[in-house]
């Protein structure tokens, strides 16, 4: 079996983020979010990894490399653009050859890994095998419909009256069957080739389609809100430990990590949260569910329940909540601005200031 990681995309929903950086590479608790799950494929024994990337290749190459450190062969598989992800499975047929493959989308975040779909989906062998979770709002999603056996018999990709509560899970599985439909693939409505109609077309066909219900946790990281709920939920889990210098005015509480080369000075740091090599933290306080990046400096501030990329800095600006912080960011105290209008009004203008 192999995989096919999507790591290419517009991630039009983390803009400015995503401008200038890969949104698969915006850490969760100072690591990319991708690196979660090329850690679950090796997890689940597969080797042979196609890495689907789009503009941001180099940033993404830069990062994994050949994928030996996660115990992995990783192929590049250059999109042109974001096609939809039945197009990324277009441009992989011929690294997937006639091999079963798990598909995985690059920013989806799975407590509890893969490897039980995955042994699931070797034993019993249908042509597809997907993932879903009840949501709340199933119109941003990919729905399924299943009927009273629970077996799937219809899918919309992001529908405007849902008929389930039932999204589908960022992880596929398929057999070689699925390139028939993908072949014969015509573009959606909003123009990409869309893997709900390609699992739609293996259940036309008559194929066998099966799903289950995820277990633990799971959030498509494409916004900020889902990306600072599953830092909060990763930084949870960290074990407390200090490599770097913390001074004796300083006070750590709960799980903090304080990584090596990282300065904390006359600050509180308030877990779970963790500062990153070579960070400076000075006269601060760092709230519960913040992540600092490597060489970031927050100065005479304080933060809570955010992310903050490598390289930025935040100095003397009160506080700061549910944040995400690009890298090399600067945020400092705007000039004092003095207290007057400016006014040129028109004859009988109404206007409202507020005092
Ligand atoms: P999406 O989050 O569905 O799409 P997007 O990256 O374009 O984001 P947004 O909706 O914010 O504009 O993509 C899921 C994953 O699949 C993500 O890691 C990007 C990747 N992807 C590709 O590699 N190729 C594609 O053609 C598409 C649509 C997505």
């Amino acid at each position: 079996m192999k995989a096919l990681v999507l790591a290419g995309g517009s991630g039009s929903r983390l803009r400015p983020i995503t401008y200038s950086f890969a949104k698969q590479l915006v850490p969760v608790a100072n690591k990319p979010v991708l690196f979660y799950g090329l850690e679950a494929i090796a997890d689940a024994g597969i080797r042979e990894v196609g890495v689907v990337v789009g503009d941001t290749e180099a940033e993404i190459r830069a990062a994994v490399g050949d994928g030996s450190r996660f115990g992995l062969e990783v192929t590049y598989l250059r999109q042109d653009a974001p096609r939809g992800l039945a197009h990324a499975v277009l441009i992989a047929r011929e690294f997937l050859g006639d091999d079963d493959f798990v598909m995985y989308l690059g920013d989806n975040f799975i407590v509890g890994g893969i490897t039980e779909l995955v042994d699931r989906f070797r034993r019993e062998r249908p042509d597809a095998q997907i993932m879903l979770a009840k949501v709340s709002d199933p119109r941003a999603f990919g729905v399924a419909e299943l009927d009273a056996d629970g077996r799937v018999v219809a899918l919309e990709e992001k529908p405007e009256h849902p008929k389930s509560d039932l999204a589908l899970v960022g992880v596929y599985l398929f057999s070689p069957v699925v390139h028939e439909v993908v072949a014969r693939l015509t573009p959606s409505r909003r123009g990409e080739l869309e893997i709900t109609d390609t699992i739609q077309g293996l259940i036309d066909r008559g194929r066998r389609v099966e799903s289950t219900m995820v277990s633990g946790y799971w959030k498509d990281t494409g916004n900020v809100a889902d990306m600072l709920e599953v830092n909060r939920l990763v930084l949870e889990g960290v074990e407390p430990s200090v490599a770097g210098e913390v001074d004796a005015s300083s006070e750590l509480i709960g799980r903090v990590v304080v990584e090596e080369g990282a300065r904390v000075t006359g600050s509180r740091v308030v877990g779970p949260a963790v500062i990153g090599p070579g960070a400076v933290v000075r006269d601060s306080y760092i709230g519960p569910f913040t992540s600092i990046d490597r060489d970031c400096s927050v100065v005479d501030s304080e933060i809570e329940y955010s992310i903050v990329l490598r390289g930025a800095s935040i100095d003397g600006v009160g506080r700061i909540e549910c944040s995400l912080i690009g890298r090399q960011a600067r945020v400092t105290p705007a000039p004092p601005v003095p207290r007057a209008h400016r006014l040129v009004l028109g004859d009988h203008s109404k206007v409202q200031i507020s005092k």
